[in-house]
């Protein structure tokens, strides 16, 4: 547990405007700074970061915290590493305890049994066992300073080899299978998941190593064997070498397919390549490749699997604003065997493929005129339907102008008639949107959709009370001892506000604070997400006293209130007891809930 006084120092070092700004450019706008908000794709600010509060909160997405949890949402880190990081950040040391919990200890322990276990293959590579993993790695066209700098190695025939090394050193059975570097037979024996492959590790952004990617070298299925997920690893959440990639990104990454892909391609010059970890791009990994760059050149294999994978990743990618090309290599190649192909000249023929890679419109556009024979004429004026359709997602009227006329050329139409399809193309794409955005406005703002509390949307009322009472306790501490002290958790009718509340309480009963600033150790970064948006739409009240008591009364009033549901639990008794209850609550107001 990170102890409250580190927190406060942690807090007291650093600037949550000077963390946010080194990931996202920050204007002045009255007390607060804005910008264009991290967490989803907007051409207009709704980012805020309140330098007095120390929050964020952005009024597109909904996304909000403090420091930390921007932290935890930018990096992909959990508290305690969030925690950390900041702490390096500002130059103070983690108390030893700070990661004591148990699952902070044992995901250090995996670290340090993968980064012994990286070692071990390491070594390996380099004995007499080894002699066929270092040869099958030259063979493939790997430098001596490509294999170091990707740390390759070599797991052993013997299947007990990294087992018995890692217990030497102290690693316990749990914390190796745990780590997934072995498995356990029937009879409860654990033995190495990996043995006789090449072995890559998988390293993350602050240089733990989290997993391995192993080739056999023959023809045996299956050809590559990796890590499953982990304490410490998802194979959705992370990509083979961003750690090196995006130093070189430069605004731009090449997305491959595979391990071999991108050690080929770093060798070549290209330390921008990076790739999935044998599955299919997710959303998660594409927020962190937006994160590091403005631009993506997809570059998977040319058989048709790479084809579908490479049109969904532009499905991915290009929603998020992203700019995306797509470079096929030639003769059905993949970017390692090109390189191999080409030996001294694969640098600089990539680096053409590179330049005349066109864009993901170019792409689509090429696939959907494949389709059709345009020397026919229903073919012709069918695409150029779709093509219409397709420049009318163009965003840029110089570039759509561009296409129309090349379009016009190729296909000798005119080019105001091609001009007119695109137009009633746009229309409807526009109202489309427009429509869309209504709806999701409307959602948001009648508390509809509101992923946190789902039991808002049927309590409006209650919930909207139970809400400026939360905040006017983080707003003013005088106030939150007030409600502490006579407001009780079950007049809350929403459980999620309920269970703010109770927290809030037990810290206020403690005497200890309930700022934003001290939240985010105690509540999920969702939790802290929907505080403060609580905070965001709950301005400060004139006379908080008077406005909590009114807040109460209607809790009191809706808890009491006998729904269908409580009225099918409840037995006579119950139901007689609260109407009691209710009137007598009405003929002295606030007696038993004064302030
Ligand atoms: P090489 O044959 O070594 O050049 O590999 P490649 O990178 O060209 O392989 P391929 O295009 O077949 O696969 C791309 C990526 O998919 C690999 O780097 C692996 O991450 C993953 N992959 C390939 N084969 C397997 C497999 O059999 N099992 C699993 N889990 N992943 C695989
Ligand atoms: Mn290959």
């Amino acid at each position: 547990m990170i102890t409250k006084e580190f927190n406060e120092e942690l807090k007291a070092r650093i600037d949550i405007a000077d963390v946010i700004s080194s990931y996202v450019p920050l204007k002045k706008s009255g007390r607060n700074l804005v910008g264009l908000c991290p967490f989803h794709n907007e051409r207009s600010p709704s980012f805020s970061v309140m330098r007095e509060n120390g929050f964020f909160h952005c009024f597109g997405c909904g996304a909000g915290g403090d420091v930390i949890t921007f932290i935890q949402k930018i990096e992909n880190l959990d508290y305690v590493d969030a925690v950390k990081l900041l702490a390096q950040r500002a130059g103070i040391e983690v108390p030893e305890d700070a990661s004591d919990s148990g699952m902070g200890k044992l995901k250090n322990r995996i670290y340090e049994a993968n980064r012994e276990a990286a070692r071990f293959f390491h070594r390996m590579l380099y004995s007499p066992d080894g002699k066929q993993g270092l040869d099958y790695l030259r063979k493939r066209g790997l430098t001596e300073k490509t294999i170091i700098h990707f740390g390759l190695g070599y797991s052993p025939k013997d299947r007990f080899a990294l087992v018995n090394h890692l217990q030497s050193k102290g690693f316990s059975k749990n914390e190796i299978v745990q780590a997934n570097l072995a498995n356990v037979s029937k009879n409860g024996h654990s033995y190495d998941r990996f043995s006789d492959r090449v072995m890559f590790p998988i390293i993350d952004m602050r240089g733990n190593v989290i997993a391995f990617g192993g080739r056999i070298m023959s023809d045996i299925k299956p050809k590559y064997l990796n890590t499953s997920d982990t304490p410490v690893f998802n194979k959705s959440r992370n990509l083979y070498s961003l750690q090196f990639a995006k130093k070189k990104a430069n605004g731009q990454l090449i997305l491959v397919e595979g391990y071999m892909d991108v050690i080929a391609l770093h060798q070549a010059g290209f330390e921008n390549a990076v790739a999935t970890l044998g599955t299919a791009l997710t959303d998660d990994q594409a927020k962190i490749i937006k994160r590091y760059s403005e631009e993506v050149v997809i570059c998977y294999d040319a058989d048709e699997a790479g084809q579908k994978a490479t049109q969904r990743a532009i499905g991915i990618l290009r929603p998020m604003g992203m700019r995306v090309k797509v470079l096929t290599v030639p003769n059905g190649k993949d970017p390692d065997e090109f390189m191999r192909s080409y030996g001294e000249q694969g640098s600089s023929r990539f680096r053409m493929l590179l330049e005349k890679s066109g864009n993901d419109f170019e792409y689509r556009m090429s696939k959907l005129r494949s389709q059709f024979n345009t020397e026919i004429p229903e073919q012709k004026v069918e695409f150029l339907t779709k093509a219409a359709g397709l420049l009318s997602e163009l965003e840029n009227p110089v570039e759509q102008d561009v296409y129309i006329s090349q379009l016009s050329r190729d296909l000798e139409v005119d080019k105001n008639a091609i001009r007119q399809l695109v137009e009633k193309n746009s229309r409807r794409h526009y109202r489309q949107m427009k429509k869309q955005e209504q709806r999701a406005a409307h959602e948001k703002l009648s508390g509809v959709s509101d992923n946190l509390n789902r039991e808002k949307r049927s309590n409006l009322r209650a919930a909207s009370a139970e809400e400026a009472l939360i905040s006017m306790m983080i707003y003013d501490p005088d106030v939150a001892i007030k409600i502490a002290g006579s407001v009780t958790p079950d007049i809350f009718v929403t459980s999620t506000n309920r269970r703010i509340f109770e927290m809030l309480k037990k810290r206020v009963d403690n005497g200890e604070g309930v700022e934003p600033d001290d939240l985010s150790g105690y509540f999920t970064t969702d939790e802290i997400e929907g505080i403060v948006k609580m905070l965001v739409s709950h301005q400060r009240e004139k006379d908080p006293y008077a406005a909590a008591e009114a807040y109460t009364q209607i809790l009191v009033d809706q808890s009491t209130r006998i729904t269908p549901e409580k009225a099918a639990e409840a037995d006579n008794d119950a139901i007689m007891e609260e109407l009691r209850k209710k009137k007598e609550r009405k003929r002295k107001p606030n007696q038993e809930n004064r302030l």
